[in-house]
């Protein structure tokens, strides 16, 4: 699946001779796997609350940064992180209180049967580790080795979980045990038909001799193109794994921390307590810590046999940034705030797409939303959404797009937004939306 917003030098038309050069010496050092966001690569220096701002002072509203859901910079992290560097930092094979306390307070978030003495906290540094310990976790749970995902997941980069993610494209290839589902998309019985997904990849495990491990879900399906509703349609699905002997792996990456409003976690929309979550992104507000949340007796199956350890995972300085995010998401009440806030933008957005047309749908919860663009004249919905990410990024708001057309605007601000922020972010879309094909870019709505 290749990025809708992806820089490509031969259609980048002239750029700064500074950025020019920093371009060549970065493919040079880096090497051909990466890839830059927009028409324009955007050479960031700063970061403040939700902007950031270029080498050249300009500033951007940042709607696509779920990793920095309190801010960028935020205080009370960045003095979290320094104050614990001065004292001690050190690996998790040492008594040390913090971890402790955290894996504690972090428990306390999740539903009844995850909560502490149910079930455990083991801490990785990123969310492709964290889902790789719960496949290996699932594995040693069940005895199995299929896994089930959806058709444009994305779950991470180690080898495990790069072979679950078939939205790294054709040349990826996905493991031998793994099969795709439909996502959840809108419209009819949803939860039927993810179910009956999900129970036709489990007669095709069952014919092919594949013991089911785990179901695999983001839960907000990011990558699929942004799927939340009806609450409720991950139950039947999540039954009938269970049925079949797999376990239910709640992917919070991107859902987790508050992002969608109406709960802590993407998954409690859905009225569903998982076997395995797992954690990352915003979790540190940009600090590498993640982590998975394992039903006791699956966090018994793997770690009574198998010893675990990670060189960083669980660091007391890691520890104390996930901690100050945790206070901070709880004292400023930022779930509350997503809910408030992310009801105005949807509704904002429902605004614009009623008066501009070509809209399909405006989807999600919370601060994590899609608006599904459609053809217009001879622009198809997903040069339309190019178009429109572009332009937003000339005009000083940053978002991206998504979902299997890559038609579907994913707009992700951090969790402090706020309704003046909001309003400059509905008018950058009805501005975007509102320009043809081939006119010139909009002129800035951040000043
Ligand atoms: C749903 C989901 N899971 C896992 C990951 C992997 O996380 P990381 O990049 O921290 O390894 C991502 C990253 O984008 C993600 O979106």
């Amino acid at each position: 699946m290749s990025m809708v917003n992806a820089f490509n030098l031969a259609t980048a038309g002239e750029l700064p001779a500074a950025d020019r050069v920093l371009l060549d010496r970065r493919n040079r050092a880096l090497g051909p796997a990466y890839r830059l966001f927009y028409r324009r690569p955007l050479h960031i220096v700063r970061g403040e609350g939700v902007w950031l701002f270029d080498a050249e002072g300009r500033r951007y509203l940042d709607a696509y940064n779920n990793v920095a859901s309190l801010g960028h910079g935020r205080p009370e992290v960045v003095e979290a992180i320094c104050t614990q560097a001065r004292v001690l930092n050190t690996h998790t094979r040492y008594l040390h209180e913090a971890v402790v306390d955290y894996a504690e307070a972090l428990l306390g978030t999740m539903p009844e049967g995850l909560r502490p003495g149910r079930a455990n906290l083991m801490l990785t540094c990123t969310g492709s580790e964290a889902n790789d310990l719960a496949l290996r976790i699932a594995a040693a749970a069940t005895g199995g080795t299929g896994v089930i995902v959806t058709r444009i997941a994305y779950h991470g980069v180690t080898a495990a979980v790069a072979a679950c993610s078939p939205s790294l494209g054709q040349d990826n290839p996905l493991g031998p045990d793994v099969v795709t589902v439909a996502a959840p998309a809108s419209g009819g019985d949803v939860g039927a038909r993810f179910a009956a997904g999900v129970r036709q990849a489990l007669a095709l495990m069952r014919d092919r001799g594949v013991r089911p491990a785990a179901l695999m879900v983001d839960t907000i399906f990011s990558s699929d193109g942004v799927f939340a509703d009806p609450p409720g349609f991950l139950q039947a699905a999540a039954e009938e794994v269970r049925k079949a002997g797999g376990l239910v792996i709640a992917d919070e990456v991107q859902a987790g921390f508050a992002r969608t409003g109406s709960a802590m976690w993407g998954f409690r929309r859905h009225g569903l307590t998982p076997d395995l979550v797992t954690l990352g992104k915003p979790m540190g507000n940009g600090h590498p810590v993640a982590g998975v949340v394992a039903r006791a007796e699956a966090a018994e199956a793997f770690g009574g046999r198998v010893r675990y350890f990670n060189t960083f995972g669980g660091n007391p300085v890691s520890v104390a940034a996930a901690a100050a995010v945790l206070r901070v998401i709880r004292n400023e009440g930022l779930q509350a705030n997503a809910a408030r806030v992310g009801g105005r933008l949807r509704e904002g957005l429902a605004q614009v797409a009623a008066r501009r047309g070509g809209v399909l749908d405006v989807r999600g919860d919370g601060l994590f939303l899609g608006m599904e663009l459609e053809g217009v004249g001879e622009t198809p919905a997903r040069a339309r959404a190019a178009l429109a990410v572009d332009a937003m990024r000339e005009a000083g708001v940053l978002i991206s797009a998504t979902g299997p057309r890559g038609n579907v605007l994913k707009i992700r601000p951090p969790l402090v937004l706020d309704e003046p922020q909001a309003d400059l972010l509905i008018a950058a879309v009805d501005a975007a939306l509102s320009l043809e094909a081939d006119s010139a870019s909009p002129p800035s709505v951040v000043g």
